[in-house]
């Protein structure tokens, strides 16, 4: 019962007279937060482990990003594509010369940035005169929630009452070549492909498969796009996941770390198949935003740093070793697989929900994979204190179960 003093309850009971149910928010609001600390409205204190679902690269409330924010809100808001912006252009012009790409167009999110991508690949064999329309995609995938991401994507629950879907979608088997060998045709326009599977737990592609599956797509004409929109900017401890395999893309989606909390997504290719784009064929009314891009800048100088990347793959060794530890004592995961600073534990006897409630009542902030696992992605600069005094709380929860 609220004593009237609870500023959380009041929010979540406006909260739930005035928003569409599609999510199922904590009990708790949060109000301010800094770095991997969160305060709620009754000031209670969080260690943010769960980084927005890998969002919040550089934490909360970063000061050199609330500069460049700062800086470029006192200067420019929005131009409309019509003309163009120095933050965008800056932007693309680090992301070619960081990656495998010579071009960059701008959207909003993760999902807008796979839509590019599928465009783009369509209609690059359309300009060849090529009838290769048909998409493969894997099961247990995730791409967003649009109806094309959720056609795109493994999930039935996601698809159930909306249909009809996008046709021409096949969906292989991770990390098993011969399956996507069975499925791939002269219609086939592009495989898309997250380097790791993070909505389904964490699962890593294997190395020889990547590389099988590049070969395949050269050997077929098909254009491998890479969703790197949870994995890229660093989350791998790679600036993007794709690096560790020592592959190219042909089409890169990034979204989420690039804006650490502001909202922007890039789809990045190489110049032959970015000029099947050509002018008036796909647009964004805030693609390219400045004060998005100037942020991404930011960003992207920071975490494209070696020494800040080295620290990103010592920290997912701490954590590792901390969650192997609590496990020998607690004995609550029955696997544990990382990938940089992004972790899953799948846990034995309990439901991912209720232990995510039992984190937040000791303060500590996390995501789930399905019902049966959490996952970690927090801030890519997370000090070492935080992420002990994240996982005591951790145990606490765990001990309650
Ligand atoms: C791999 C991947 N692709 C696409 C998306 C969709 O991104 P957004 O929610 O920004 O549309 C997500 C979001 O979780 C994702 O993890």
């Amino acid at each position: 019962m609220n004593n009237g003093n609870d500023k959380n309850t009041d929010l979540k009971s406006i909260y739930e007279d005035v928003m569409l149910p599609n999510y199922a928010p904590a009990d708790f609001i949060p109000d301010r937060a800094q770095g991997s600390r969160v305060w709620d409205k009754n000031n209670k204190e969080y260690i943010d482990l769960g980084g927005g679902i890998a969002v919040n690269s550089l934490g909360h409330s970063n000061p050199m990003l609330i500069k460049a924010l700062n800086d470029q809100a006192n200067k420019l808001w929005h131009t409309s594509n019509y003309i163009s912006n120095e933050p965008a252009i800056s932007l693309a012009k680090k992301l070619t010369e960081l990656t495998f790409a010579e071009k960059v167009y701008f959207s909003n999110s993760g999902s807008e940035a796979n839509e590019a991508a599928i465009k783009m690949a369509r209609k690059f064999h359309h300009d060849r005169g090529e009838n290769r329309d048909e998409i493969i995609a894997f099961e247990n995938s995730f791409h967003g929630r649009s109806i094309l991401n959720i056609s795109l994507g493994g999930s039935e629950i996601h698809k159930q009452g909306f249909e009809p879907l996008l046709s021409g979608i096949k969906h292989a088997k991770y990390n098993d070549i011969k399956s996507v060998e069975n499925l791939i045709s002269n219609k086939t326009a592009a495989v898309i492909i997250e380097p790791v599977q993070g909505e389904a737990g964490v699962y890593q592609a294997d190395k020889n498969f990547l590389k099988s599956l590049r070969d395949l797509c050269d050997a077929t004409g098909t254009l491998l796009i890479m969703d790197e929109v949870q994995s890229g900017v660093g989350r791998m401890g790679y600036l993007y996941g794709y690096m560790k395999y020592e592959i190219d893309p042909d089409i890169l989606t990034s979204a989420k770390g690039l804006g650490g909390g502001i909202p922007i997504g890039a789809t990045l290719t190489k110049n032959d198949i970015a000029s099947s784009l050509s002018t008036g064929t796909h647009g964004s009314t805030f693609g390219g935003n400045p004060m998005a891009c100037a942020v991404s800048n930011k960003i992207i100088e920071i975490v494209s740093d070696t020494k800040f990347l080295i620290e990103v793959q010592k920290k997912e060794e701490l954590m590792m070793n901390l969650l192997l530890e609590i496990n020998s004592e607690t004995k609550t995961f029955s696997g544990l697989r990382s990938s940089g600073l992004w972790i899953c534990c799948d846990i034995k006897n309990a439901d991912a929900f209720d232990l995510l409630d039992k984190c937040y009542e000791n303060g500590l902030i996390l995501v789930t994979a399905g019902n049966k696992a959490l996952r970690f992605a927090p801030a890519l600069n997370i000090s070492e204190d935080d992420i002990k005094q994240g996982l005591e709380n951790l145990t606490k929860a765990l001990n309650q179960l």
